[in-house]
């Protein structure tokens, strides 16, 4: 399988704190993995750490087979990698229409339109300020705004966050979709029930470690680190 990323023993930090230590993982093309763990383990670090929000002292980051480690996040963006952060931040004092020109359009399928036609609510809240939509509405506007990056690659920290359970559902479909659209999708989830539903392959990262790495499948029938996982994760 061609990789679209491959992360290789990276170790970061927060000024003195030693966050990651050694994290090493790669998500083919096509491919939807799922990066999972508790609080704390190290999961958006890891997304900061490949954005170049937080750049590896130690360790190399590739992307599409091209030497990216400390690449600044416009590179990466401008590279293909969207990323949806923690929290989604949108602008909540612009329009949802707004929002989205704030996002370059670049050349390929994704455009403001095809964006809407994803999301026909959307559309239909074209006018209302980012600020007022509700918690789903708001992950759907982050996507969407990453999407017209027409990225290779999309990081996903927690996009079902503070939904409620149907509305997860509705995120998670479209996450799901992104992989028909042949687009490669790296997903941060507390919520490893939901994830692996979706995902082909999965890491499990405990303290800035990775704990394990298999396949969906396999994660999933692990009863004893299923339990683990779920003893902390989200109400699904
Ligand atoms: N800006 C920061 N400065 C110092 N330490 C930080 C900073 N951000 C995170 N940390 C610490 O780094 C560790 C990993 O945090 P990180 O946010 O990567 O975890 P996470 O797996 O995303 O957790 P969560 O599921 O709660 O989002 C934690 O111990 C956290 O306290
Ligand atoms: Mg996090």
């Amino acid at each position: 399988m061609t990789m679209v990323l491959e992360v290789d023993k990276i170790q970061t930090y927060y000024g003195k704190s030693h966050i990651l230590d050694g994290v090493s993982l790669s998500v083919g093309e096509g491919e939807l993995v799922a990066l999972l763990g508790r609080n704390g383990a190290g999961k958006t670090t890891t997304m900061r750490s490949v954005m170049g929000l937080t750049p590896p002292r130690q360790g190399t980051i590739r992307f599409c087979g091209k030497d990216v480690t400390g690449a600044p996040p416009h590179r990466m963006a401008a590279a293909g990698v969207g990323y949806v952060p923690e929290g989604r931040k949108i602008f909540g004092h612009l329009t949802v229409h707004e929002n989205l020109l704030v996002a370059r359009e670049t050349h390929g399928p994704w455009t403001i339109d095809a964006v809407y036609k994803l999301f026909p609510r959307l559309l239909e809240r074209r006018t209302s300020k980012g600020g007022r939509l509700s918690g789903g509405e708001q992950e759907m506007l982050a996507i969407g705004r990453a999407l017209l990056l027409n990225p290779k690659l999309l990081i996903l920290d927690e996009p079902s966050q503070g939904l409620a359970p149907i509305i997860v559902q509705e995120v998670m479909r479209t996450v799901g979709r992104m992989k028909s659209e042949g687009i490669s999708v790296l997903l941060v989830e507390q919520n490893a029930f939901l994830a692996l539903q979706l995902a082909d392959r999965a890491y499990v990262l405990g303290e800035g470690e990775v704990v394990y790495e298999g396949s969906a499948t396999e994660l999933a029938a692990d009863t004893k680190r299923m339990e683990q996982l779920a003893g902390v994760s989200h109400a699904a």
